[in-house]
């Protein structure tokens, strides 16, 4: 009769049962992309003693399959998609965080105005009348010269600003920009006060255009044709000085064509740097005159 009981394995039997375990453990892992926990071949306590050789192989080999086992990931198994999900979600998020993060952008420099309905980016500082230029809004005027001291003496170059505290009829010349200021310089108001000024501006200076040397070249014409008002109210007598009289060998003056611009006077004081001519009296008898102990 015949054991069914378990064959006892010979020293052997039990290497080669080794190897077999070790052959297939390579096979797994290469095949199957790593063993699982069932692949580990499991030791005979009760061999150890017949051979060291086999038992340090053994020990080895064992090291080795946890180290794969527990870098592997188990068989059968794959990515959970949520979990992939989940992380690029995250990605995401932290890629969103970087970039807030991030400093603002600097924002574009300059003052931004609107003119005559035109978007415009001026320099902090810079006058109205000339952001209006640059924005390409041509504004009337006699005194302001961009390389001299602003007065605001001609009142000319008046616009409408809206601001806070409403519209307001402003000096251009006289007033800087401001983040956000709406200007206009063509509405009906805008082009009755050019007109108003110009008026008064004539009220005392000869229309004498045609026999006039600067006749075709002046300032004071160009602007009565284009912002003037095409006819004056004034019928009275207009003011009379002795003209022109010599202030210079090369220089004579003509106080009736005289508008009181100030820009005679401040060219005088600001760029030749000589303060030889300037305004004398006031009111309506205020005029352009030398020092009577200094030639011009
Ligand atoms: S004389 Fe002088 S102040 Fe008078 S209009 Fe000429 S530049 Fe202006
Ligand atoms: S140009 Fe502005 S007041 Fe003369």
């Amino acid at each position: 009769m015949r054991s069914t009981g378990p064959v006892p394995m010979s020293d052997e039997t039990h290497d080669r049962d080794a190897n077999d375990t070790a052959n297939d453990t390579a096979n797994d892992t290469a095949n199957d992309g790593g063993p699982t926990v069932d692949d580990v071949p499991v030791t005979d306590q009760g061999d150890t003693a017949d051979s060291e050789q086999t038992t340090d192989e053994q020990t080895v080999e064992a090291e080795v399959v946890a180290e794969v086992v527990e870098t592997a990931p188990e068989e059968g198994t794959s990515p959970d998609p949520d979990e992939e999900i989940e992380a690029e979600e995250a990605e995401e998020a932290e890629a969103e965080a970087d970039a807030a993060g991030e400093p603002e952008p600097e924002p574009e420099p300059g003052v931004l105005v609107t003119i005559d309905g035109r978007e415009h980016r001026a320099q902090p500082g810079q006058l109205v009348i000339d952001a209006c230029q640059a924005a390409g809004s041509y504004v009337p005027h006699f005194c302001y010269h961009p390389r001299m001291t602003p007065v605001g003496m001609c009142r000319q170059c008046l616009v409408e600003v809206e601001g806070p505290r409403g519209t307001m009829m402003v000096v251009s010349c006289m007033t800087p920009v401001a983040e956000g200021q709406v200007v206009n310089t063509a509405t009906p108001t805008v082009k009755r006060a050019q007109e108003g000024v110009l008026e008064l501006l004539l009220a005392n200076h000869p229309l004498d255009c045609p026999v006039c040397d600067k006749g075709g070249e002046c300032p004071l014409q160009d602007q009565a044709f284009s912002h003037g008002p095409g006819e004056s109210r004034y019928l009275e007598q207009k003011r009379h000085y002795e003209k022109p009289i010599p202030i210079s060998e090369l220089v004579y003056l003509d106080r009736e064509r005289c508008i009181l611009c100030d820009r005679c006077t401040r060219f005088a004081d600001e760029v030749a740097g000589d303060k030889l001519i300037k305004f004398v009296s006031r009111g309506n008898d205020t005029q352009v005159m030398t020092f009577p102990d200094e030639p011009f």
